[in-house]
């Protein structure tokens, strides 16, 4: 039987409309939500997702305040609009879109953000803070990963979810979140360095991949009934779309839905959820200051 495909396209829209809901709320109460997004440069795929969260502030009724900044920008330019937007009481996420053009320092910017405004939860703080389950932004792909199982009412509790992927935006928080008590997975984390990585994601009840290369997981390395997470946006060239090229994941999609019991699609899967709770963040971040 063919699985299940999860409906992340819905599921996002659902937790949109809870979060404009709130936002509703808060305006009542002299607060309106708002996000700077600040892009640097031009790269195609970061202009599409910073496109998206533009679109999605204005659904949920939140504030816009994006930056687009040349390629040139410098470093010291670009901390210097990050500094001015810490010190802006009425910005309450700051969100710099990576990957950042080469002469900029990731670090340096990430950590230049204020804890309480970093709603992609990639600041030290954040990221200590959730390692030691204390309340932390949470990094969005991550949690609406989290989101997706919990609301297909995925069993996480005793299962063997297998990570492939080591990044700090995805592979090692998602890892954390589903070790904590309230997942209560046994998580194994695979990368790189792993020597056959098929030996491990047939072991794997929740299989997910966040690699960034098409067709890593194939259908003969997922064991019958699993869940399959997939995080992949590749671009892959397609002269019978406009655009050129088209989107596909890390996973083998179609064979691979003949194994699995769950499978997330791409498009349509995680992607949206990302910037789901993105706002979600967002919310809370201007719900902390009341
Ligand atoms: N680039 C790819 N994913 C992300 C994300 O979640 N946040 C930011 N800021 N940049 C990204």
């Amino acid at each position: 039987m063919s699985a299940t495909i999860i409906d992340g396209f819905q599921i996002a829209a659902d937790v949109r409309a809870k979060v404009a809901a709130k936002t509703a709320e808060l305006k009542t109460k002299g607060v309106t939500p708002c996000l700077a997004v600040i892009l640097v440069g031009e790269n195609p795929a970061s202009v599409s997702y910073v496109t998206g969260k533009e679109k999605a502030l204005a659904e949920v009724g939140m504030a816009d305040r994006s930056i687009r900044l040349p390629e040139s920008t410098s470093e010291a330019e670009l901390l210097k609009v990050i500094d001015e937007l810490n010190d802006d009481s009425t910005v309450h996420g700051i969100l710099v879109q990576l990957p950042l053009p080469k002469h900029i320092n990731e670090d340096k910017v990430i950590m230049a953000i204020k804890p309480e405004k970093d709603v992609d939860g990639f600041h030290p703080v954040n990221v200590g803070n959730l390692m030691i389950g204390r309340k932390a932004f949470l990094p969005c792909t991550p949690h609406g990963i989290i989101v997706l199982l919990e609301t297909m009412g995925i069993n996480t509790n005793g299962a063997h979810a297998v990570v492939v992927g080591r990044s700090n935006i995805v592979g090692k928080p998602v890892s954390i979140l589903l070790t904590r008590r309230e997942t209560n997975a046994t998580v194994t984390i695979c990368h790189t360095g792993t020597k056959d990585l098929a030996s491990f994601t047939k072991q794997a009840d929740i299989l997910i991949a966040a690699v960034g290369k098409p067709n890593t997981i194939t259908a003969d390395m997922i064991k019958p009934g699993a869940t399959v997470i997939d995080v992949g946006v590749n671009r892959i060239p397609d002269s019978t779309k406009k655009s050129g090229f088209r989107l596909v994941g890390d996973v083998d999609f179609e064979p691979a839905k003949e194994v699995a019991s769950f499978i997330t699609p791409v498009p349509k899967g995680v992607g949206p959820m990302t910037i789901a709770m993105l706002m979600q963040n967002v919310l809370e971040a201007a719900e902390n200051t009341l």
